[in-house]
């Protein structure tokens, strides 16, 4: 199995998940090693994999990683929305270029593929509204990451449609969990906290998340590999809907604090206002349930492992911080 971005947040849990639950699979690696990619997330398994260092753009090097392999799941993407309004260029290469690149390997090589993307890709729905994106919701991207997010999943329609590559597809909510980078909401703020600082929360606090522990994300990737019809996409979800000020509200609960002890700092451009998905799909035909049904019990289990991981957040929160410092967030 050739996973790429496997060195990332969701990546590295996959690659986690795989070697412990799935004996069945070696695994190989690709990662370039962003700001947001670590040899350290992989540390606990890296005795067990093949790790490659390298861009998902390299044609040759993706050519020869993805004949030795039977299957590829490709993670590997700039991830964050703020950094895609200060510099969209690396969105554009990565996230278009580079699944542009696996997928023409894929298909010189007549390979198993799992692309992995967001529901971002459909925008975002009202607020206090009870609608949720399907796999059948137009898409209709708001910022420079969900336009190449969206743009990757075009892509492997089109080379399933055109040329028969056997892919499926799966967007998914936002996730929490270890290994979170400190830039992304749950580690920013829990991370805030532990050095005693108040959270910072965009504009009125009133947008909606659907949150999904990363473990759930990764038991629904495995399945739709196992289970999943060639061709088709699935959303993934948890149902645990939040408003971002209840969010923050609930993790300085957790970590013995006033739930007022925030800062409302400006808003993002662009920012969208809800997202939630119906993931009945992945549920009736493919038989996944969540774990972590309990936005409570999830949260406070993510909270302990950045108590425990100082070492981990710490650099990595510096380098973030001061990203955010110049827009003003
Ligand atoms: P992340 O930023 O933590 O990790 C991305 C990984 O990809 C890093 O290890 C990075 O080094 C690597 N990478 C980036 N560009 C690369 C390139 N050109 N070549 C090789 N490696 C490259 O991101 P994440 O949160 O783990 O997200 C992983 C995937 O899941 C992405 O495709 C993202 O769009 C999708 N996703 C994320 C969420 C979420 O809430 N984080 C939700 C739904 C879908
Ligand atoms: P984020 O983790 O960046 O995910 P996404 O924008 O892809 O959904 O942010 C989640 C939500 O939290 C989003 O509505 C923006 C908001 N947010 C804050 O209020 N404060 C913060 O410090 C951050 C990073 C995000």
């Amino acid at each position: 199995m050739l996973v790429t971005g496997g060195a990332g947040f969701i990546g590295a849990n996959f690659v986690h998940h795989t070697v412990t639950r799935r004996s069945d699979f070696e695994v190989c690696v690709l990662d370039a090693l962003t700001y947001a990619g670590d040899r350290d997330n992989l540390k606990e398994v890296a005795h067990d994999i093949r790790f490659v260092e390298g861009n998902v753009c390299d044609t040759e090097l993706v050519d020869r990683l993805v004949a030795d392999a039977d299957v590829v799941i490709h993670f590997a993407a700039e991830s964050h929305v703020d950094n895609s309004l200060r510099d969209p260029g690396p969105f554009v290469r990565s996230n278009i270029i580079g699944t542009y690149v696996v997928l023409e390997a894929v298909r010189r090589h007549g390979r198993r593929l799992h692309h992995i993307s967001t529901d971002e890709v459909f925008g975002d729905l009202e607020l206090d509204a009870d609608d949720r994106f399907t796999e059948a919701s137009a898409y209709n991207p708001s910022s420079p990451y969900s336009a190449t997010k969206a743009s990757s999943d075009m892509l492997v329609r089109a080379w399933v449609r055109s040329f028969e590559v056997a892919a499926t597809l799966s967007n998914c909510a936002n996730n929490y969990g270890p290994y979170q980078h400190p830039e992304k909401f749950v580690p920013r703020q829990v991370t805030h906290i532990l050095q005693g600082r108040p959270p910072r929360l965009y504009g009125t606090g009133r947008n909606a998340r659907e949150w999904t522990h990363v473990e759930d994300h990764n038991d629904a990737v495995h399945l739709i590999l196992e289970k999943g019809r060639i061709g088709e996409t699935y959303l993934i979800g948890s149902g645990c809907e939040v408003t971002n000020k209840a969010m923050v509200e609930l993790i300085l609960e957790l970590m013995g604090e006033p739930v007022d002890r925030y800062e409302k700092v400006p808003d993002r451009p662009g920012h969208d206002l809800r997202y939630a998905n119906d993931s009945s799909k992945l549920r009736n035909l493919l038989g996944w349930r969540p774990r972590h049904r309990h936005l409570g019990s999830g949260l406070a289990t993510t909270i302990d492992w950045y108590r425990e991981n100082e070492w981990w957040w710490k650099p990595r929160k510096e380098a973030a911080e001061l990203r955010y410092s110049e827009l003003g967030r």
